[in-house]
């Protein structure tokens, strides 16, 4: 929050939000984005300033918090991993347990969703892992995105989230070998791997599942806006809207993780692709729903600010896309709130963390 403040109160840590000079403009006392610090009060002093303008450090206790604590994602983790065992072993999908999950899912996110948000992911421990990881992580991002979009219907969010947990489970049939290849795949090869969504499709039907919220997600997360996805080349509208935020969500945490075959995209990476690819492969809707949420700077993007800061992303505004929290590299871990301090914005992204200077 931005505040007049006695010279004699500022804080470390706190940020200046105006240019004050002296008698002539080249004589800068301090200038907009400057830290406090005893030598930046002491020059107040000195110069017979006695108010200035500051951007509050904020308490630690309005630090945001993620969605999800770590424990709770590798609690998830384990609970679909049991799911998914047992429907190799028994051919079916035990319905009731993978709503519980879900459940569990959408209410940690209507606890923590609050106005700035932490949309956290579970990172990959293993290569192995992937199956299990990229199930509940595709379930956060479509519990997330259905909590922004129908608010407080938690029994409509639980539906997508389970649509999250399931949207891949015809994966089982496709052999490990095809899905785990270094390689470049043959055509045959990808034909196999298209035909997971109907796999799915039907040991779900089998199971007795009648979700249409559900269903879809499983057979046609993979059509594409522009009609060329697969199963049936459905296009635009056509597509229903949870299978048009299930690509969305399966794409964007596909790109973020390592595979046998690739290294992990950052999240601003997958963002940028998400947004060059809009009208193509996903829908313009479900993308804007998308930066509402994770912003077009994801948590964990290492920025360069107009104010000569470099900091690193620790959380979003809802619906501000451009103006993050970011935490500066100054030694003191200060957190900016770029939504409040308008005059401040990101000049660059950094894909190299090695650029990072500390201020
Ligand atoms: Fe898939």
């Amino acid at each position: 929050m931005i505040k007049w403040k006695r010279v004699e109160e500022l804080n470390r840590g706190d940020v200046i939000v105006e240019n004050i000079s002296g008698a002539n403009a080249s004589d800068s006392i301090v200038k907009y984005g400057d830290l406090v610090n005893e030598e930046l009060i002491r020059r107040l002093q000195m110069r017979g300033i006695q108010w200035v303008s500051v951007l509050q450090k904020p308490e630690a206790s309005s630090e945001i918090i993620p969605l999800f604590t770590e424990e709770k994602i590798g609690y998830f983790e384990t609970q679909i991993n049991d799911v998914y065992e047992q429907i190799v072993v028994e051919k079916r999908i035990d319905i009731e347990k993978t709503r519980e999950i879900s459940k569990e899912i959408s209410e940690s996110v209507a606890k923590n969703y609050g106005a700035y948000i932490w949309p956290n992911l579970s990172k990959l421990k293993q290569m192995d892992d992937y199956t299990f990881t990229h199930q509940v992580n595709v379930a956060i991002i479509g519990s997330t995105l259905a909590f922004e979009h129908f608010g407080g219907d938690l029994e409509l969010v639980n539906r997508f989230t389970a649509g999250g947990l399931l949207h891949d489970i015809g994966k089982l049939w496709i052999p490990p070998e095809i899905l785990k290849s270094r390689e470049r795949l043959s055509d045959m090869e990808f034909n196999i791997i298209k035909k997971h969504p109907t796999y799915g499709h039907g040991i779900a039907k089998q199971s007795g599942l009648e979700d249409t919220v559900i269903l879809n997600s499983i057979l046609y997360h993979h059509e594409q806006w522009d009609g060329n996805g697969y199963n049936e080349g459905k296009k635009g509208e056509e597509i229903p809207f949870e299978s048009r935020l299930m690509m969305v969500a399966d794409v964007y945490d596909a790109l973020t993780t390592i595979r046998p075959y690739k290294r992990a995209w950052s999240p601003y990476e997958a963002t940028t692709f998400l947004i060059q690819e809009t009208k193509k492969k996903f829908d313009p809707f479900i993308v804007n729903l998308f930066l509402k949420v994770f912003g077009l700077y994801p948590v964990g993007t290492h920025v360069a600010l107009s104010s000569g800061h470099t900091g690193v992303v620790v959380g979003n505004k809802t619906g501000a896309v451009s103006r993050p929290l970011v935490r500066l590299n100054d030694g003191q871990n200060t957190i900016l709130d770029m939504f409040v301090d308008r005059g401040v914005f990101i000049k660059q992204v950094l894909s190299d963390t090695s650029q990072l200077v500390v201020n």
